[in-house]
């Protein structure tokens, strides 16, 4: 008896366990059964992955999106997972009786409006701290596509037109967050340029464009930031599903850039598990009794080999190795929400962007305010979906402005609340999850009303208000270009208030690029707040009164008019009813590139965004030292208020053997607070592979050999310094 209980406990012990045996062991020890399990996830804790439900797995951290499957018997537990790209998005938890919210911060597009790196870092940290202190492993972010057309509904969740300002801030972001720890999902890989079936959707690009422009921001920040995951796009490239390509995911993610970190697949993402198994595309989300059954089948039959499931279950084991669920993290539910706060409010003040100032119209001394549109008192602080973080109580324009001395009605603001409440409750309701809601009306203002608010308020600030969410695209007619009342408004605001010698200012609210050339000209001064997070009211306002320089730039080009944005007949694909491609037909002259080359006027440049304070840029040197292009340049403030600069580095190439945009963003860099005189030298350095295009023949990168232009300014049109370097031969960039 003795000897038998003896031997079944030195059974028990020789069951490997993670973290005590090597992976290859536990492996080894794992089932078929586990291990057809173990590579789908689930979203639902409690229905063991069916009919799961995004962001709403119960257990651990509830309002999480996702888990990986746990195997007790052989020590691996469950690892979390978590959107998104504006802050954690998870349900409120409750802390000493009281319920707690994590932080909403601004938007992708408005973090990258800072053209800071340091500043993306310091917020990816923030981020990084609610991760790690509410029980969650990996938050599902950034969200990293090219912004291609600003009809996307999720450019909200995206940086930019151009792949190096891109990579630039997302690698800020996931080396803060994972400074504490917690991994990234940087997403979507790649081409979810739009949300009309994005499911299907089928990318027509070239070779050339999926390098350049869509695959190259991913390469960055994978070589510069190592995030802990990748997460696959739901559409195809070229007849494949992104997250079915073994070209992608195992040719060019693993054997090129030696990529070695989890790939998952975006939520119920492609048709054939069994394919993305193989492809290289370790983890299947959310999981579900299909996944284990086609697999299976797959495994039966012998068109799956064991083989890539075991490869990809050693990477899923790695990053649970890696993850703080493993370490067994006693997490608090206590992260640090006031500096964190704080950092929100820094990063929508520095995402703020000013793009007109007439005559010097803002900052306004604090004074009597005509507040009007909707937004103003019914602020928009984030996208819907995924993206979307719950939050207690937001800043709104009204709160923020009044806090800061401006005296407006608060007439006015019931009046509008209970306009738009109003409006809500008349909208049908949501018949699924990610659907667009009606679009509600601008509150009329009679032009009497406006010409009394003339003469009793000093200046009017217009807020115009654009909100879009995950599933839908943006309408060009009615989201892109205004809506004749809110002309209607900027028109009559303008006539009343200038008739008596009072300034008008737009704030645009929005979540992506509006028209403004229809109405540019009637107002004194315009503002992109973007959707600016929990801290908006407040970001504004240090703006408005100059207590914060503005700084923030245009992170993608603004048209004349939509016709003129390269994808502007292309976008949303064809046929026009029930898409199914996609043409990318302007290949890589996407945004600037296109605009640039063309010689084509746009209305506001890449790049382009206003100070209180003047800069003077100068002494450009440019040293080329194989294999690195050195560039100084000085920077100084030749104004009257403290403020922050952007030095821009775009390349022009010799273009002689390849077609080659007129110029390209190769590096940039923010200064720090300029006192009035001060002056910062500011040091780049760029790896000359970067000024490489790709070469399909060749299938390889290529630096042709000539004579090289940088430009060094403030936005692609404003290109103050130029300097010359030759490259004298040809350099083929090989992945070895
Ligand atoms: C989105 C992802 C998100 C996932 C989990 C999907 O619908 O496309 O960005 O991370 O859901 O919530």
């Amino acid at each position: 008896m003795v000897s038998l209980l003896v031997s079944v406990t030195a059974l028990a012990q020789e069951v490997p366990q993670l973290g005590k045996n090597s992976i290859d062991e536990v492996l080894s020890a794992m089932t078929l059964e586990e291990k057809i399990r173990f590579v789908s996830g689930i979203g639902m804790a409690d229905t063991g992955g069916n009919g799961a439900v995004i962001g709403r797995i119960e257990g651990k951290v509830p309002g999480a999106s996702g888990a990986t499957v746990a195997i007790e018997r052989l020590g691996i537990p469950s690892v979390i997972l978590a959107d998104g790209p504006a802050g954690l998005r998870i349900d409120p938890v409750m802390v000493d009786g009281k319920k707690q919210y994590t932080t909403a911060f601004p938007v992708g597009t408005a973090i990258a409006s800072s053209w800071n790196k340091t500043l993306a870092q310091e917020v990816g940290r923030a981020m990084g701290n609610e991760v790690s202190e509410y029980g969650v492993d990996i938050i599902l972010a950034p969200g990293m596509n090219i912004i291609r057309n600003p009809l996307c509904g999720r450019n909200f969740e995206y940086y930019s037109e151009d792949p190096v300002l891109t990579a630039g801030i997302a690698s800020g972001i996931v080396s803060g967050i994972q400074e504490y720890k917690v991994g990234t999902a940087v997403k979507h890989f790649t081409g979810n340029n739009q949300e009309t079936n994005r499911e299907k959707i089928n990318d027509l690009m070239s070779e050339r464009a999926l390098r350049e422009i869509y695959l190259l921001p991913f390469e960055l920040t994978l070589t510069k930031a190592n995030p802990w995951t990748i997460m696959t796009s739901y559409n195809k490239i070229n007849g494949t599903y992104t997250c079915e390509s073994a070209e992608l995911l195992t040719n060019i993610l693993r054997n090129q850039w030696q990529y070695e970190g989890v790939v998952m697949t975006d939520w119920f993402a492609g048709e054939d598990q069994a394919k993305q198994v193989a492809a290289g595309n370790d983890l299947i989300m959310p999981g579900g009794e299909v996944n284990a059954t086609r697999i299976k089948e797959a495994i039966e039959k012998g068109t799956l080999a064991e083989a890539d499931l075991n490869r990809n279950i050693k990477r899923i084991l790695a990053l649970v190795l890696q993850s703080r669920t493993f370490a067994n993290y006693a997490y608090t539910n206590k992260p640090n929400l006031t500096q964190n706060g704080q950092t929100s409010l820094k990063a929508a003040q520095e995402g703020m962007i000013l793009l007109k100032n007439e005559k010097g119209t803002l900052p306004f001394a604090v004074g009597k305010m005509a507040l009007l549109g909707n937004a103003s008192y019914d602020t928009g602080t984030g996208g819907t979906g995924s993206g979307e973080i719950q939050t207690a109580h937001t800043v709104t324009f009204y709160e923020g402005l009044g806090k800061a001395g401006f005296q407006l009605s608060a007439a006015l603001n019931d009046e509008y609340l209970a306009f738009v409440k109003d409006e809500k409750a008349k909208r049908p309701e949501q018949t699924q999850m990610f659907e667009k809601l009606q679009d509600i009306p601008e509150l009329s203002i009679s032009t009497t009303r406006l010409e009394t608010m003339a003469t009793e308020n000093d200046y009017a600030l217009i807020t115009i208000g654009r909100v879009a969410g995950e599933g839908y695209d943006r309408s060009r007619d009615t989201d892109y270009y205004l809506r004749p009342k809110e002309l209607e408004l900027i028109r009559n605001t303008a006539k009343a208030f200038h008739n008596k010698g009072k300034k008008v200012v737009v704030a645009l609210n929005i979540d992506a690029l509006t028209d403004t050339t229809q109405w540019r000209d009637l107002v004194d001064a315009i503002i992109i707040t973007w959707l600016p997070g929990q801290e908006a009211g407040t970001a504004l306002a240090n703006i408005i009164t100059g207590k914060e320089n503005p700084s923030g730039k245009l992170t993608q080009t603004m048209a004349l008019q939509y016709e003129d944005i390269p994808s502007a007949s292309t976008f949303g694909g064809t046929p026009k009813d029930n898409p199914t491609d996609a043409d990318y037909n302007e290949g890589i002259y996407v945004g600037y590139r296109h605009f640039a080359t063309k010689k084509q006027s746009v209305a506001y440049p890449f790049g382009h965004g206003l100070s209180y304070t003047t800069f003077k840029m100068s002494s450009l040197k440019v040293n080329f030292k194989n294999p690195t292009l050195q560039l100084s340049v000085k920077v100084r403030n030749t104004g009257k208020v403290a403020g922050k600069e952007v030095v821009q580095v775009y390349v022009s190439a010799p273009a002689k053997t390849t077609d080659k945009p007129a110029i390209e963003l190769k590096a940039f860099e923010k200064t720090t607070l300029l006192q009035p005189k001060g002056k910062q030298q500011i040091e780049i350095e760029i790896p000359i592979d970067r000024l490489s295009s790709w070469d399909s023949t060749r299938s390889t990168w290529v630096v042709e050999a000539g004579t090289y232009t940088v430009r060094v300014g403030t936005s692609a049109e404003n290109l103050l310094l130029t300097a010359t370097f030759t490259i004298p031969q040809e350099i083929v960039v090989n992945y070895n």
